[in-house]
């Protein structure tokens, strides 16, 4: 922490700590190649919004301020920052040096002013704390992140003299043939000595193929040395504009993800064919199985298998449970817990220790107690089960009256017999048995049975008057024809 970490945001420039930081992220651009009307930097890589990779970057450098260029037209930027950062406003989108330009007096800080594009979500912290570090070191007014890309279409260029000292960095349109060749771009990603930023700005000019203030012309305008470090890993830099580039760059950072958790301890079987967002934990020794999504802010402890072919979503997950082919949302699960296959669990569901979810079980908004097994095709619904619960096939919960949603509460050791039907709400005390097919209208008392089905009829002799009437054996209707 520095010394002055508490000076307020809007301290006048002449009482800034010395080499204090300031960060802005530019995230007012149209974003007319995404073709949406999501703005651009809310489009999610690896399940979070591009901008907030990019303040996440800023962070690692623990700076004094963070400011975020935003257009106050554009919906929904400034709920996802979620109080981080102060927004500057940029009415009308001319340009990368406009959008800086937008930064009022009393931010324009003489320390290091570091700029970022939000539409870069690969970069990584480490890199930007080297740049930083680099720029103090070498004192010079500016310092410039590039990249030597295969493919350095649509990027500006850095125009180098024949000695190799930085000239120039000229947009792909103003490029000329000769200069298009040139494969180092720039990142977009620059530090700036504040003394020799700000007055630099107010000198930029529009006159270009764009009509717009490039932030890039400032090397023409700035006294002092400009200094370049380039990035080794091209990915890092790059920049999305399109949607093409949202899954290149969501590709990235997935295999990202994964070698950071296999690293880790975590068995991915198969990296291509798994997806697992950025917040996600996972535990050492848990496997992950083929065509897999974990998603949102879900944990999975350690020793667990899960997969192939589930989704968790916002979901907490103990130690060495088996989750197979199924889907979970919004659900905590304890530990030794075992799911599937095919199976649905919404919001609100809470399965305690050693619960066996089986088949084609569908369970929302409902508390299983230890030990408990809802093993095949059911339905809970607004439910409070106890420990040591059996709930037998086709059993479930008539939760919703048409009005309003209620509750069915079954108490410890209850043996609730197949297709029993709870008209919510009810109560089975602990140790009761429903009979199968009965429909629990009513509160059961402890250790009783409840039972409320027909009486079962005997009709003798009926198969062979009914083939007798039909003069033959009953036939199967046979394959349809397609
Ligand atoms: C920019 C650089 C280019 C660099 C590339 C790296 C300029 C002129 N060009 O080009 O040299 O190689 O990034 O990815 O800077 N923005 C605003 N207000 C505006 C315009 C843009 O806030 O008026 C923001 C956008 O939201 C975006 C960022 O600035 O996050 C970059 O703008 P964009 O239009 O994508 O620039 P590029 O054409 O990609
Ligand atoms: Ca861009």
């Amino acid at each position: 922490m520095r010394a002055n970490a508490s000076a307020g945001p809007s301290e006048p420039s002449s009482s800034e700590p010395l080499g204090s930081v300031t960060v802005v992220v530019l995230a007012a651009g149209r974003g007319v190649r995404m073709n949406s009307r999501i703005p651009k930097v809310l489009h999610p890589v690896a399940g979070r919004p591009m901008l907030l990779w990019s303040m996440a970057a800023a962070r690692a450098l623990d700076p004094q301020r963070t400011l975020v260029v935003t257009n106050p037209a554009q919906d929904g930027v400034q709920a996802a920052l979620n109080g981080e950062g102060q927004t500057v406003a940029q009415r009308e989108q001319l340009g990368t040096g406009h959008a800086l330009a937008q930064v009022s007096a009393d931010h324009r800080t003489s320390g290091p002013v570091v700029v970022l594009y939000a539409d870069a979500p690969l970069l990584r912290p480490q890199t930007l704390r080297t740049l930083l570090a680099e720029h103090r070191a070498s004192g010079a007014a500016v310092t410039l992140l590039t990249a030597k890309l295969d493919n350095p279409a649509g990027y500006g260029r850095i125009v180098r003299g024949r000695n190799g000292a930085f000239r120039d960095i000229v947009e792909e349109k103003d490029a000329s043939d000769e200069q298009r060749q040139i494969n180092e771009v720039n990142s977009g990603v620059y530090v700036f000595n504040g003394r020799v930023l700000w007055p630099a700005l107010q000198k930029l000019e529009n006159k270009n193929r764009a009509g717009e203030y490039y932030l890039t012309d400032i090397v023409r305008l700035v006294k002092g040395k400009i200094q370049t470090v380039a990035v080794q890993d091209g990915d890092e830099i790059m920049g999305i504009n399109d949607r093409r580039q949202l899954a290149q760059a969501e590709r990235v950072m997935r295999q990202r993800i994964l070698d950071a958790l296999m690293a880790g301890g975590v068995t991915i079987t198969d990296p291509n064919s798994t997806f697992i967002d950025a917040d996600v934990q996972i535990g050492q020794d848990s496997v992950i199985h083929p065509f897999t999504t974990i998603t949102g802010q879900s944990v999975v402890g350690e020793d667990c298998v899960i997969g192939p072919m589930s989704q968790l979503r916002d979901s907490t997950i103990g130690d060495g449970c088996r989750i197979e082919r199924s889907h979970l949302e919004k659900t905590r699960v304890a530990s030794n817990v075992t799911i599937g296959p095919f199976s649905r669990l919404r919001p609100g569901t809470d399965l305690a220790d050693g619960v066996h979810v089986g088949t084609h079980t569908e369970i929302k908004n409902s508390r299983i107690g230890p030990g408990s097994a809802v093993p095949h095709f059911s339905y809970l619904g607004d439910a409070v089960v106890g420990a040591n619960v059996n709930i037998g096939a086709g059993s479930i919960t008539a939760n919703w009256d048409g009005f309003q949603k209620n509750v069915t509460e079954i108490s410890d050791r209850a043996y609730i017999s197949c297709d029993t039907i709870f008209v919510a709400p009810v109560r089975v005390g602990s140790d009761a048995t429903t009979a199968a097919d009965t429909v629990v209208t009513k509160d059961v008392p402890a250790g009783s049975l409840a039972i409320g089905r027909p009486e079962m009829k005997i009709v003798e002799g009926y198969t062979a008057r009914r083939r007798a009437k039909h003069q033959a054996l009953p036939k199967n209707p046979g394959v349809p024809k397609p």
